[in-house]
């Protein structure tokens, strides 16, 4: 995981009053409190029993939000064979049909042409740009917000994907 860093520094969250440097084992702490605290749920990305990469569910709200922030990433390897966006339909099922929630909601940088290929593929909403939105790389980013409800996908979000049953959207931002 360590030999991508390069491969993810651009996209990665950094701490703006923190080291600049990757803590591996900080970051494990806290994704492991956070599933302690019922604030977040990380998952691996398995393929061919091997694991790729990194789905994390954060900023989980219970209650009368009900709401989640999902972020991931894939090793260089593996990119471009469907596997980001077949874990992302997953865990949505399993958010919004296991844990009860009513929203997933993902944050992408306008630049990160490959990531926002993966929710136009699932069909999920845009709903508009954050300014300044996430210390990412060592900077205030700009993000475009994604997000889909569980009443948009009664059929679940993998199955309306397999059944090609994704509703034809025009992305304002796209030309
Ligand atoms: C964004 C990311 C998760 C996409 O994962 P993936 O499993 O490759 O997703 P897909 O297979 O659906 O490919 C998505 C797009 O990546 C691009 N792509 C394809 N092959 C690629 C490769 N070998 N290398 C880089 N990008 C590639 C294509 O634009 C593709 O869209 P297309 O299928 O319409 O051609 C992955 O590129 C990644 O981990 N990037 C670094 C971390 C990151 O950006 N995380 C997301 C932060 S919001």
């Amino acid at each position: 995981m360590l030999s991508n860093r390069e491969w993810l520094r651009p996209w990665e969250a950094t701490n703006p009053h923190g080291p600049t440097s990757f803590d591996f084992k900080a970051q494990i702490r806290s994704l492991l409190r956070a599933l302690e605290n019922n604030d977040g749920i990380p998952f691996v990305i398995l393929y061919k029993d091997e694991i790729v990469g990194q789905l994390n569910v954060a900023n989980i709200l219970h209650g009368s939000v009900s709401s989640c922030v999902a972020g991931y990433w894939i090793a260089p390897e593996v990119a471009g064979l469907g596997i980001t966006p077949t874990a992302v339909a997953l865990a949505m099922d399993y958010m919004f049909k296991v844990v009860g929630l009513h929203r997933v909601e993902i944050d992408i940088r306008p630049e990160n042409e490959a990531s926002i290929r993966v929710v136009e593929k699932l069909g999920l909403r845009y709903e508009g740009l954050k300014e300044n939105y996430i210390h990412i790389n060592n900077d205030w980013r700009d993000h475009y917000v994604f997000a889909l409800t569980s009443d948009e996908v009664s059929s679940g979000v993998l199955n309306r994907w397999l059944r090609n049953e994704i509703p034809k959207i025009k992305y304002s931002f796209r030309k």
